[in-house]
C-alpha cells in the first residue's frame, strides 16, 4: 500500500455515524473495497459502540453498508503478508467480538456482499434482515484460509451442520431468498425497502422498556453464547495456524494479484 493511501486510511472516517430519535446508524462506508475490514474500520466500528453502550438516549443499532456490499471479508491485502507469529502472538481480530459483547440490540440490514468476515459480522447482530440483492457466504476456503471469527460456530448454529459444512467447504454464496429458508436471516425485503424496514423495527425496540429489552437480549445469549465461546476462540486459533500455510499465502496472494490461486496442500 502506497504511503499516501495508507495516510488516508489512518485519517478517514469509514464508519458514518446518524443518529435517529433512539436509533444510532451506522453505515460502513469503504465503498472502493467493498467494506473490506481493516483494522481501522474496526476500531472506529468498535468506538461507535462503545459510544451507543454508553448513552442512555441509545435503544437500538442498526448496521449497514452500501447497495453493493454491507462487507466483503476481512481486508485480504491487509492481511496477506502476515505470518503465523504476527497473527498469532496479537491474536489477530479478537477485538471483532466487541460487536457480539454489545448489550443493546444490534440489527443488520444487508445489501449485497455479506462474505467472510462480512457475513460473521451479520452473524453477530442480534437480528438479520436482507435486501433481495444479498448475498451470504464463508468463500475463506478459496483463498486458503478459514473463517475466523464465529463463521464455522455462528452459521452451524443457525442452519446446522450439513448446510454449514457445504458453505464453509465450498465458499459458494447462498442468496437471501436460501437464506431466510435455512434461517441465516430474520427477513428479506426489496432493496428500496431495507433500510426503513430496519429502522422501524429499529426505532420499535429502542422505544420499548431499556431495561427489559437489555434483560431480553441477555436471555437469548445465554443459551446461544454458552455454546460458542469456547468454538469461537479454537476457530480463531486455528484461523491464526493457516498463516503458516503455504497454500493461505498463495491463496490471498492470488486474490490481491487477481489470478486463480493454486494450492499445494501445505
Ligand atoms: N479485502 C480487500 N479488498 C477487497 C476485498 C477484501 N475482502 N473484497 C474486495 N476487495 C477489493 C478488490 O480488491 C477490488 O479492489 P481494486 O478495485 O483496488 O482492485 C475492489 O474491492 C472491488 O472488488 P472486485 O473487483 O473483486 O469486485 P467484483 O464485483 O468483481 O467481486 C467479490 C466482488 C465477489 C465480493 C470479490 O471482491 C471477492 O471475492 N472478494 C473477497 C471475498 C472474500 O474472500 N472474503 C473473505 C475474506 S477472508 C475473511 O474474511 C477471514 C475471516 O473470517 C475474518
Amino acid at each position: 500500500m502506497s504511503a499516501m493511501k495508507e495516510e488516508k486510511l489512518m485519517t478517514e472516517e469509514l464508519i458514518d455515524v446518524e443518529f435517529h430519535d433512539r436509533v444510532m446508524l451506522l453505515r460502513l462506508n469503504r465503498p472502493e473495497a467493498l467494506n473490506a475490514l481493516c483494522k481501522k474500520l474496526i476500531q472506529q466500528l468498535n468506538a461507535a459502540l462503545d459510544q451507543a453502550e454508553n448513552d442512555a438516549r441509545i435503544g437500538a443499532i442498526v448496521i449497514t453498508g452500501s447497495e453493493k456490499a454491507f462487507a466483503a471479508g476481512a481486508d485480504i491485502t491487509e492481511m496477506c503478508h502476515l505470518t503465523f507469529t504476527d497473527v498469532s502472538d496479537k491474536d489477530f481480530i479478537h477485538t471483532w467480538e466487541r460487536l457480539s459483547q454489545c448489550q443493546k440490540p444490534v440489527i443488520a440490514a444487508v445489501s449485497g456482499y455479506a462474505l467472510g468476515g462480512g457475513c460473521e459480522l451479520a452473524m453477530m447482530c442480534d437480528i438479520i434482515y436482507a435486501a433481495e440483492s444479498a448475498k451470504f457466504g464463508q468463500p475463506e476456503i478459496t483463498i486458503g484460509t478459514m473463517p475466523g471469527a464465529g463463521g464455522t460456530q455462528r452459521l452451524t448454529q443457525l442452519v446446522g451442520k450439513t448446510k454449514a459444512m457445504e458453505i464453509c467447504l465450498t465458499g459458494r454464496l447462498v442468496s437471501s431468498k436460501e437464506a431466510e429458508q435455512i434461517g441465516l436471516v430474520s427477513r428479506v425485503f426489496p432493496e428500496a425497502d431495507l433500510l426503513k424496514e430496519t429502522m422501524v423495527t429499529a426505532a420499535k425496540i429502542a422505544n420499548f422498556s431499556g431495561p427489559v429489552v437489555r434483560m431480553i437480549k441477555e436471555a437469548i445469549r445465554h443459551t446461544t453464547e454458552s455454546e460458542l465461546v469456547g468454538g469461537i476462540r479454537f476457530e480463531r486459533r486455528l484461523f491464526q495456524s493457516t498463516f503458516a500455510l503455504e497454500d493461505r499465502q498463495e491463496g490471498m496472494t492470488a486474490f490481491v494479484e487477481k489470478r486463480p490461486a493454486v494450492f499445494k496442500h501445505r
